[in-house]
Formats: structure tokens, C-alpha cells, sequence
């Protein structure tokens, strides 16, 4: 049994993951840069510059730092533009009910996201309240697949790594998790990666897992 479990944020609680393919798709598209789910499973994960850099390779293209910082704020301000859009009634009821019932049970429970505006996101859709722990992009240094993010949520909820599981879409996210001794499981694009250590198509199968 797992005494802590730490959620992914984008792609995982909220379909957010959507609005980011949305905002980078804008931004490729301006460069020529042929962009598509395909590509977009990539930048999951992986931190505002990062995934930029990603894009930016996709099209063999070279830009100075300060072009850089004018297109990934571009891009943040058309993604942030989207946000406005969240409400609660966003959240599906399979996340609430798991989430409460995870509670009842006595679990701890994170998220862990590589996102600087997930304390946003969990404002406008009325989520912090489930949450013991917030670890996010304002609290690290290094993007995953490094398992900063996790680690610094597994400290929050005064547990060590291997008694809490990681729930994740991105395969960056779950070699995070697979690097700093969590159990890991996969969900959406993760669910067909060979290296999470369980595989779920539902959130709400987390309860027969831990
Ligand atoms: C992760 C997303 O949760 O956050 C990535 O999966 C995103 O796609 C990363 O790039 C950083 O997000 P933000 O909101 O800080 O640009
Ligand atoms: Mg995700």
C-alpha cells in the first residue's frame, strides 16, 4: 500500500494538456513548423523553454535567447488566455469521487506538475481544496524527466518516495518518477509506455492499485 499518491496535473486531473497543444500548435504553425499530436506527445511533461527547444529542433531551427523568451511568453499568454475558460464544472466526477475516496482511505495526497501556472489552475477550478501538497514549476529547478518536482512533493507530504505512487500522462513524467524510486503509473499516452510500472485507463482504477 501507498501512503502518498502524487497526480500529474495537465493531462492527468484536467484535459489542460489540450490548451497547451492549442497554444504550441499557434506557435509552430507561425514558424512553418509542422506540429501534430504526434509531436505534441513530446512536449509532455517537460517544462515552458524545454518544449520550445523541442519545437524549434522539429523544424531545424536556430533563434537567440531573446526570441526565445518573446515566443515561449507568446505562447504562455495565448495558454493562459485559454485557462480563463476553466470552471469546477470542468472536473469530471471520476476525479472528484477518487480523490475523496483516496482521503477517506487516509492517503496523502500532491500534485506534482511541471507547470508554473498550476496554483492557477487549481484556483479557477476549485481543486486545492483536495490537495495536502502542491509541488509545480514555481518550486524547481530542473523540468522532469528529473524527479525534482516529485521528490520536493513526496518532502511536502513528510513521506519518502517509495511509499507514495505517481500518476502520469507523460512518459518524461513517469522516467521522473522511475528515477527517484516512486511506483509509477501511467494514464493516456504514459499508458502504453513499457516503463510505468502500472498501466490504468481510468483515474478512478488508482483504487484497486494502492
Ligand atoms: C506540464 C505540461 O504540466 O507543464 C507541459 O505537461 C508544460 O506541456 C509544462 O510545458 C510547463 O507548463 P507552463 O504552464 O509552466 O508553461
Ligand atoms: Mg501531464
Amino acid at each position: 500500500m501507498k501512503q502518498g499518491i502524487i497526480f500529474d496535473l495537465d493531462g492527468v486531473l484536467l484535459s489542460t494538456d489540450e490548451m497547451h497543444f492549442a497554444a504550441w500548435k499557434s506557435i509552430a504553425d507561425e514558424l512553418g513548423i509542422p506540429f501534430g499530436r504526434t509531436e505534441n506527445n513530446l512536449l509532455r511533461g517537460v517544462s515552458r523553454m524545454a518544449s520550445l527547444e523541442i519545437i524549434l529542433g522539429l523544424g531545424h531551427m536556430t533563434l537567440s535567447e531573446e526570441e526565445k523568451q518573446t515566443l515561449a511568453e507568446r505562447k504562455n499568454g495565448r495558454y493562459v488566455a485559454f485557462l480563463q475558460s476553466l470552471t469546477p464544472d470542468v472536473v469530471t466526477q471520476e476525479v472528484r469521487d477518487t480523490l475523496t475516496e483516496l482521503h477517506a482511505r487516509g492517503r496523502k495526497i500532491a500534485v506534482g506538475s511541471s507547470s508554473k501556472n498550476a496554483k492557477l489552475i487549481l484556483r479557477l477550478t476549485d481543486l486545492l481544496k483536495y490537495f495536502d501538497a502542491v509541488s509545480d514549476g514555481t518550486n524547481i529547478t530542473r523540468s522532469k524527466p528529473d524527479p525534482e518536482v516529485f521528490v520536493k512533493g513526496a518532502a511536502f507530504l513528510g513521506l519518502a518516495p517509495d511509499a507514495c505512487a505517481v500518476v502520469e500522462d507523460a512518459v518524461a513524467g513517469i522516467d521522473a518518477a522511475n528515477a527517484g524510486g516512486f511506483m509509477s503509473i501511467g494514464i493516456g499516452d504514459a499508458a502504453s509506455y513499457e516503463k510505468a510500472d502500472a498501466k490504468i485507463t481510468h483515474i478512478e482504477e488508482l483504487l484497486n492499485l494502492i
